[in-house]
């Protein structure tokens, strides 16, 4: 089953993902390309075990979807997302039997290893999400990533690697038949943790199921209520952006641009279209300006597009509501 970012809860729960096999092992597998793996190794068991499978490449998906649909693997869910945000946010603390990657992206060049997934910050995630006796397995025809990989495992502080042979079934994925086929060998480790880090989840929460009669007791949708000024002028808008949330958790924080402002027809309202970045996770969101019955206007996340309220998103209605504040705007309320 696909399932987007806003089909999650923050953190799930097996039994909730699987809820007809709640107590089977359950497996992550990271950038499962066109998906091969998956129905070799869940043959290994006696029992497919819960599968959650996350790739960024859109193609991939819908192929790997459709050959683990061939295969009646029904307890498996895949996402299009950056495997990070997906396990920090979406796994529960102690969940996963395994973590696989097979072939992860190389980033050979000088100067791009920051783009590797294999790195500390990734062990002490996957160590906190992992189960005791769980482990990280990685397969790969490239040598140096191989080395580089193990360093960062030790430098993680969290994580012991056991060299071994690659299962059978990362043997078999395209990548692994496109290296055998240039005569590549490919190396395997077993990550295993040795201490489980606290990686808390982020203050992440989904769009409320439910419609609130008033909007004020509704905090959990980032919103501001305000007066526009009489000469308020929707054509001065301009590509606005905004940056904050640094912490040193999070260096990075969130960038909110502003893309957009477009006026709905027969309404007092438009809508400021606004791409959020925070780390490796992207969203386009939309963010409403409707008028109200007392002559204010409500600043409102859209459900539309089936938005995540993250701290970039709530700064993103922070920005759209200075923005009008800096058209002369008077804000009653804020609730962001
Ligand atoms: C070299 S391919 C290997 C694919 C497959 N595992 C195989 O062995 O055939 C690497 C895959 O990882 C995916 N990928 C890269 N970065 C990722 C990330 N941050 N999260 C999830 N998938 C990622 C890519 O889209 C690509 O499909």
């Amino acid at each position: 089953m696909i399932y987007r970012l806003s089909d999650f809860h923050f953190p799930d729960r097996a039994a909730r993902l699987y809820p007809d096999t709640p107590e089977r092992p359950w497996v992550l597998e990271v950038g499962f390309g066109d998906g091969r793996f998956w129905p070799h190794f869940a043959a290994t068991f006696p029992e497919p075990p819960n599968y959650l499978g996350v790739e960024i490449s859109g193609v991939s998906l819908l192929k790997a979807a459709r050959r683990l649909r061939a295969a009646g693997l029904t307890n498996a869910v895949l996402t299009k997302l950056p495997a990070t945000p997906l396990i920090r946010e979406v796994v529960p603390e102690g969940a996963l039997d395994a973590i696989v990657v097979n072939f992860p992206d190389p980033w050979p060049k000088a100067g791009h290893t920051e783009h590797r997934l294999l790195r500390a910050p990734f062990f002490r995630l996957a160590a906190s999400r992992l189960k005791p006796g769980g482990a990280v397995l990685l397969t790969t025809d490239h040598d140096e990533y191989f080395e580089f990989a193990c360093q960062e495992a030790a430098a993680s502080g969290v994580m012991a690697a056991e060299l071994t042979d690659a299962p059978p079934a990362a043997l078999e994925t395209k990548y692994a038949r496109k290296w055998r086929d240039l005569g590549l060998g490919a190396n395997h480790a077993r990550f295993v943790p040795t201490t489980r880090p606290p990686v808390p989840h982020g203050p992440i929460t989904r769009y409320p199921d439910t419609r609130y009669p008033d909007l004020e007791d509704s905090p959990a949708v980032p919103h501001a209520i305000l007066t526009l000024p009489a000469t308020f002028d929707p054509s001065t808008f301009q590509k606005h952006t905004g940056r904050g949330g640094q912490t040193r958790e999070d260096p990075a924080g969130w960038t909110v641009v502003l893309l957009d402002l477009y006026r709905t027809l027969g309404r007092d309202a438009w809508v400021v279209l606004a791409h959020v970045v925070e780390g490796e996770l992207t969203q386009e969101v939309l963010i409403g300006i409707t008028g109200r019955e007392d002559g204010s206007h409500l600043v409102r996340l859209a459900r539309f597009g089936g938005p995540i309220i993250t701290p970039g998103v709530k700064a993103a209605v922070g920005v759209v509501t200075g923005w009008l504040e800096a058209q002369g705007a008077a804000v009653r309320h804020r609730g962001y």
